[in-house]
């Protein structure tokens, strides 16, 4: 654990002289962008950090106004808790940007980072267009020494690009830049953050860079185990981050390739992902078979892969990473023709009840979710969706089922408006509504409400046959069945129902 050493956290450093550092000052951290990334680890340098003072600045004005309000703008649980213990103290949240970052000694840059839609590399590479603005706003306002803070992920060298902006000042003001990528996981964000696996900080091998990586190092020293940061040069920084999540998605497209080879043989693909997690070489963890991947992340970070590879030459690797969307896509379009195909192929006309919309539990967020496709595949067979998720409202499924591919990874107040609501869709706040005289269920989010339902009450009140479709894997398919329900599970033994009318892919 932290040994004690406060030397960074009262002394301000200058990177201009190799002066012992001033003890001057309060040190200040400003974080651009408060999203689910800047909010959430702010709030935690805050609370960890007493003595730092941290200010979180966003160009949305709604945002920020949410997060000085009662009910903060994403719901992640444990962060009110922590929110509340520091906000007015020594954690702030404004829109006035422009301040913070000139008074910040330690900058970091949480701004959105869109797959481009148009020109050089669209439908892969990153839109840097949000970053390159922050840089070039850092350089126009900073009258002192910075260190700038690589928090979203951005492709390898993107830092290289960043210097240029910000060392191309004409102030004699030096910029030392970090790569720190972000590694924790919606739904369980706080905790990820209190405990991490690992802190990476990637810097240039100067003495300037290392004197920066050893300043943000004592930030997360203050609860971080030392053995537990990992110090790297920049490029491997970026390029870890960029890994490390096309190595989790490639678990779950493995897992969900062989979930098709089960409904086809008659295995078992919980009993064959819990025998082959056994293995201490593969671990059981990312395992679970489902309709599919989302969130922001994974499928943006590994198309950036994928362009990086195209672009250094090597298409094989780039094509070997693409197959991990291509499963995935596979995965939600098997998933929407196996209900089509079971309810006598055509879903015209017939209610269908969504529960669960967000990517995963106990999050509120929409972005990528596999339930976009799923249900644009259903109402593209026209059928009539009633959904419900606890944490999602119907503005935001209305605008995410409306949005185009990619046009959801810009700020709020950027994004284009969804025209019209889709008539055929119907958001409640209740499962049992969602549920009243459907044709069929399906389960598209694990949260653990779901799994308690009341399904003979479900039952009484559906049309018959009445089917049940869990993308989640998340109900009792026997007690299901016992209650009369026709019970489709992802990679499970199917039902004869099922055998009889095969899925075309
Ligand atoms: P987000 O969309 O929730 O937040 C980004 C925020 O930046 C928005 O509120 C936007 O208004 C603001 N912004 C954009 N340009 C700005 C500017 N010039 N000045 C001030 N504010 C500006 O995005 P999120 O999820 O927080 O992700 C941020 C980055 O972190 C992305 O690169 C993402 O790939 C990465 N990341 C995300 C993780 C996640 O679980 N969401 C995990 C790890 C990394």
């Amino acid at each position: 654990m932290y040994n004690g050493s406060l030397r960074f956290c009262f002394l301000p450093f200058d990177l201009t002289t190799q002066d012992p550092l001033r003890i001057s000052k309060m040190v200040k951290i400003c974080c651009i962008g408060a999203g689910y990334v800047g909010g959430p680890t702010m709030a935690v340098i805050a609370l960890k950090c007493p003595e730092i003072e941290v200010a979180v600045v966003d160009i949305s004005v709604s945002r920020i106004a949410a997060w000085n309000s009662d009910t903060l703008p994403i719901y992640e649980p444990g962060l009110d808790e922590v929110v509340k213990k520091c906000r007015g103290k020594n954690l702030f949240f404004s829109t006035d940007v422009e301040k913070h970052v000139s008074e910040a000694d330690i900058v970091f840059v949480s701004v959105n980072t869109p797959t481009k839609t148009q020109g050089l590399g669209a439908g892969k590479a990153a839109d840097l267009t949000y970053w390159e603005s922050a840089a070039r706003m850092i350089a126009d306002v900073s009258k002192s020494n910075k260190i700038v803070v690589e928090k979203s992920t951005v492709p390898v060298k993107t830092a290289e690009a960043i210097e240029k902006i910000l060392n191309h000042n004409s102030k004699g003001i030096d910029f030392q830049i970090l790569s720190n990528p972000e590694f924790l996981a919606e739904g369980t964000a706080i905790q990820d953050l209190f405990n991490p696996d690992r802190v990476l900080i990637g810097g240039r091998e100067t003495p300037e860079g290392q004197k920066a990586i050893e300043a943000l190092r004592d930030v997360y020293a203050h609860w971080v185990p030392v053995d537990r940061i990992i110090c790297t040069n920049l490029w491997s920084a970026e390029l870890s981050k960029l890994a490390a999540n096309a190595f989790l998605a490639q678990r779950i497209s493995s897992v969900n390739a062989m979930s098709a080879l089960c409904e086809a043989t008659g295995a078992d693909v919980s009993q064959v992902s819990h025998a082959v997690g056994k293995d201490t070489r593969i671990g059981p963890k990312f395992l679970n078979a489902s309709v599919g991947f989302g969130g922001s992340c994974f499928q943006k970070d590994i198309l950036n892969l994928v362009y990086i590879c195209e672009c250094n030459g090597l298409p094989e690797v780039a094509n070997y990473w693409k197959q991990v969307i291509k499963i995935n896509d596979y995965q939600k379009t098997r998933f929407v023709n196996r209900i089509v195909s079971s309810m006598f192929n055509t879903v015209s006309g017939k209610k269908i009840a969504i529960l669960g919309f967000a990517f995963k539990k106990d999050t509120g967020d929409t972005r990528e979710t596999p339930a976009i496709d799923v249900c644009k595949g259903l109402l593209g067979d026209k059928a009539l969706l009633s959904i419900y998720d606890p944490q999602v409202n119907e503005e935001q499924i209305q605008r995410d089922l409306a949005m185009k591919k990619f046009d959801w990874d810009h700020p709020v107040h950027l994004q284009p408006m969804s025209p019209t609501s889709i008539k055929q869709v119907n958001v409640v706040w209740d499962a049992y509504a969602a549920t009243k005289d459907a044709h069929g269920v399906c389960i598209l989010t694990e949260w653990d409400e779901f799994k308690t339902l009341d399904y003979q009450r479900i039952y009484d009140n559906m049309r018959k046959p009445a089917f049940v479709f869990d993308g989640r894997n998340v109900v009792d398919e026997a007690k299901l069945r016992a209650i009369g329900f026709i019970v489709y599970s992802i990679g499970k033994p199917l039902d004869q129902w099922l055998k009889d009318m095969p899925a075309m892919a």
